[in-house]
């Protein structure tokens, strides 16, 4: 296993390029499910998660031109099986079940285990299967799904769900009649799997807010497709200039996105130039503590909590971060702790109290962000900081390395 080794102590000044975003292509992958053809995607971001939903489609019977596009060929899909050892891995596997029983009307996926964030269930996506009329059996740890036909129904989500929000799109695109998805997901990934669905023939209306219409068709054209930003590899970038106090421009980005992370981290002492399609950020002399709630799109995003948990490490005062969506996403704490941090945590409340300097230490990733998080810690602390398990971190970030050397830090990855 790799590990990631950082002096630390010095400002990060220069550009870093944006990938796409990773929980925009997983879905839109799954959605080359949904009609036979070739398929062109652009600016897939190549991680770790990509590759292991590259081979569950090939799984599936897919075919692949690599490049950008990326292209995908799907005339050959015959299975509806998505295995325990694949899904184990990426549990965003389960996307695959709504294109399989929407177009195969069948679908026999692994049902994904708990992580280490959190029990993560998929309750929300079974339910609202079953309300398109699709029968669901829970044998042997698989969900075997089966539908004489699909017929559009009203969903409602006790929670926003994401990926929930996704597989109930792609299945109700082909399904007889109108869906309406209540309480859906708001999050721009969603968004742009919809802007692709409806470029493939679909006929979604009201992505972006929490009502989405879908009117089913009887056929899809293959997509062509340009894969958004990554919203949270750039937010990452944003605040790496903050807990270093330097200068960071990232590029490509969509500030909209970005709002209630620019937000928070200009209360934090961070100042901002937004241009078309880039973001300059400029780390204040002083951190200033916050109080974070982490929410749906469009509050604060929970995959930036632990990021921003490290930067108020270093802030004057006290902060209160809350995380409200999952029940165990404070992995980091522990490792940010022994780098020196005062961190106390009561239930879903961390108490953070900033102080001068962190120490660099031998630390552990435990989940991707968490990863996330550590870096950033190791990019202030003084002295080396270790990051082992650096595999999270390849799940959701291009070339980390790379892009923070390219903005000056020292940072290496070395075989462990
Ligand atoms: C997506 O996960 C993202 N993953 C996560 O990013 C992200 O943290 C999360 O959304 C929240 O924004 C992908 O898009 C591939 P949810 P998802 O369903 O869809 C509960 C990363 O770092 N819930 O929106 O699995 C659930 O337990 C990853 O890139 C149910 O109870 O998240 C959680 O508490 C980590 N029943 C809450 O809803 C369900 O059926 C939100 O989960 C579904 C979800």
């Amino acid at each position: 296993m790799d590990k990631i080794i950082i002096e630390g102590g010095r400002p990060l000044n220069g550009t870093v390029q944006i990938s796409g975003a990773k929980n925009a292509a997983l879905p839109i992958l799954a959605a080359t499910l949904l009609t036979g053809g070739v398929h062109r995607l652009h600016n897939v971001p190549p991680l770790r998660d990509i590759r292991t939903a590259k081979t569950l489609l090939y799984h599936l019977g897919a075919t692949f031109e690599e490049g950008d596009p990326l292209c995908v060929h799907t005339d050959t899909v015959d299975g509806h099986e998505a295995p325990y050892d694949l899904v184990k891995t990426m549990r965003a596997s389960v996307l695959v079940l709504g294109p399989l029983v929407a177009r195969f009307k069948r679908a026999r996926v692994s049902l994904p285990g708990g992580c280490a964030i959190g029990a993560r269930p998929i309750n929300l996506h079974l339910s609202g299967l079953e309300r398109l009329g699709v029968r669901i059996d829970l044998k042997h740890g698989y969900v075997e799904a089966s539908a004489k036909r699909l017929t559009g129904n009203h969903i409602y989500f006790d929670i926003p769900t994401v990926t929930g929000t996704a597989n109930l799109m792609m299945a109700a695109v082909l399904a007889e009649g109108q869906t309406v998805i209540e309480n859906a997901a708001r999050e721009p990934e969603v968004v742009d799997l919809a802007h692709c669905l409806n470029n493939m023939g679909a006929c979604i209306s009201g992505v972006g807010s929490s009502i989405i219409t879908i009117e089913g068709v009887s056929k899809l054209q293959p997509m062509d497709h340009f894969v958004m930003p990554d919203r949270i590899e750039a937010a990452t970038y944003l605040t790496a200039a903050g807990i270093t106090r330097g200068e960071i421009t990232i590029t490509p980005c969509i500030s909209d996105h970005l709002e209630a992370v620019i937000h928070k981290l200009e209360q934090a002492g961070m100042k901002f130039e937004i241009s078309e399609g880039s973001i300059k950020s400029v780390g204040g002399e002083v951190i200033r503590s916050i109080d974070i709630k982490t929410n749906p799109y469009p509050g604060f995003p929970t995959d930036m909590q632990a990021q921003i948990m490290a930067m108020m490490c270093l802030a004057e005062g006290q902060s209160i971060i809350t995380e409200k969506i999952f029940e165990n996403r404070f992995m980091h704490v522990s490792e940010l702790k022994r780098m020196g941090a005062d961190i106390s945590i009561e239930g879903n409340t961390a108490v953070v109290r900033g102080r001068p300097t962190l120490q660099g230490a031998p630390v552990m990733a435990t989940d991707l962000r968490a990863s996330a998080s550590l870096v950033l810690a190791g990019l202030a602390a003084e002295g080396t900081t270790e990051v082992s398990r650096v595999y999270h971190l390849d799940r959701g970030y291009e070339g980390l390395e790379e892009k923070l050397r390219g903005v000056g830090a020292r940072i290496e990855r070395v075989k462990e």
